[in-house]
């Protein structure tokens, strides 16, 4: 079964074409970044134009490097929630037409479920159920993956996602948007103790997560030696903020393994991509006999094979909608399921 997978929930615009979930024929991004940088942050009014200039062109790419004629595809998966409003109407309007001109189903793919299907394309023996730490730029979730269309949440961040506290920091302290990578990359000749930042808990809810606190706490360091004209060493508040978000996420993240008594983790989502974070999950899975399954770093951002191999299996639970699809800005996992 050919489908054309689209994302455009934020700053990417991404089409693929797969063959049966998990065979990528071809995956086309093209990032927006550069024009958000200047801004510090996505703009989503720009977001949304650039989607609209570039989606027609990168179908048609997405089919010419797959090889195939548009007549050829069974499908059309697209993100339809969540997101920002305006960037996910054009990916949905979209695949609306297409799926009206070439008369084929149109498969709804919540973002999150396509960000844990990178998984699936990176490691063909991964089946569900397994648990699921999804990291982004707007998310953080411990995901128990009960099967392919039933998601549940286990534990999630009560403010900030992980990411948007990297790129937060790494604003302030003049790096390029999105600075998360740019943060990692200064960590590594960091001391990771250097600063004491804080590990919040959420009282009453073991799996719950806070960065809020924590990202104040690294600014009023940033701030305080500014005000004080001192000089800050750079690296060691890198490692000592990653450390600490390593220290949230990791112990949670083992907690629902226990909890759910599987044996697997799979980790999604941009901030998947960060060396210690990495690094921290693969020492502990080796220790407590966890299988752990973490996408390269291609797949970790957003892009449209994820969302093609999900509608596949959205296809398969008879998940599809007609011309009424309409973006949701805000939907958690759980509803992640279309329903007419
Ligand atoms: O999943 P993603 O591409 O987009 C969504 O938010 O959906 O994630 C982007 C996030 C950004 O916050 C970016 O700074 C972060 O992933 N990121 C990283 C690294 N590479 C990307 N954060 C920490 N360390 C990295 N190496």
């Amino acid at each position: 079964m050919l489908i054309m997978g689209i994302e455009s929930s934020c700053d990417e615009t991404a089409v693929s074409i797969s063959r049966d979930g998990r065979e990528i024929l071809s995956n086309c991004v093209v990032s927006q970044i550069d024009m958000h940088a200047v801004y510090g942050g996505v703009v989503p009014e720009i977001a949304s134009r650039k989607h609209i200039e570039a989606i027609a062109a990168l179908a048609e790419r997405a089919l010419s490097e797959a090889g195939i004629r548009r007549s050829e595809l069974d499908a059309i998966a697209v993100t339809y929630a969540p997101g920002l409003i305006g960037a996910l109407l054009v990916g949905v309007n979209f695949a609306k037409a297409a799926a009206l001109a070439l008369d084929i189903p149109i498969i709804p793919v919540h973002h999150i479920r396509g960000h844990i299907a990178a998984n699936y394309i990176a490691f063909p023996e991964l089946k569900p159920p397994f648990v699921c730490l999804s990291i982004s730029g707007g998310n953080t979730l411990i995901i128990d993956v009960r099967d392919y269309t039933d998601t549940r949440i286990l534990g999630s961040t009560r403010d900030d996602a992980a990411g948007e506290c990297f790129d937060k920091i790494a604003r302030v302290l003049g790096m390029p948007y999105p600075g998360g990578a740019a943060l990692d990359k200064m960590s590594e000749s960091g001391n990771p103790k250097a600063f004491p930042l804080p590990r919040s808990r959420v009282d009453g809810a073991p799996l719950d997560m806070s960065f809020s606190g924590l990202k104040t706490a690294a600014l009023n360091i940033i701030h305080n030696h500014e005000q004080k004209g001192e000089e800050l060493n750079i690296p060691d508040l890198c490692a000592s903020f990653i450390s600490a978000v390593q220290d949230t996420l990791v112990p949670r993240t083992m907690a629902a393994i226990g909890k759910t008594g599987y044996k697997t983790l799979a980790i999604a989502g941009g901030v998947a991509a960060n060396s210690h974070i990495r690094a921290a999950f693969e020492a502990q899975c080796k220790k407590q006999g966890v299988t752990l399954y973490m996408p390269p770093l291609k797949l970790c951002g957003d892009n449209g094979a994820m969302i093609a191999c999900q509608g596949y299996y959205e296809y398969l639970a008879g998940n599809l909608a007609g011309q009424e699809l309409n973006a949701i800005a805000s939907l958690p996992v759980e509803r992640g399921s279309y329903q007419k």
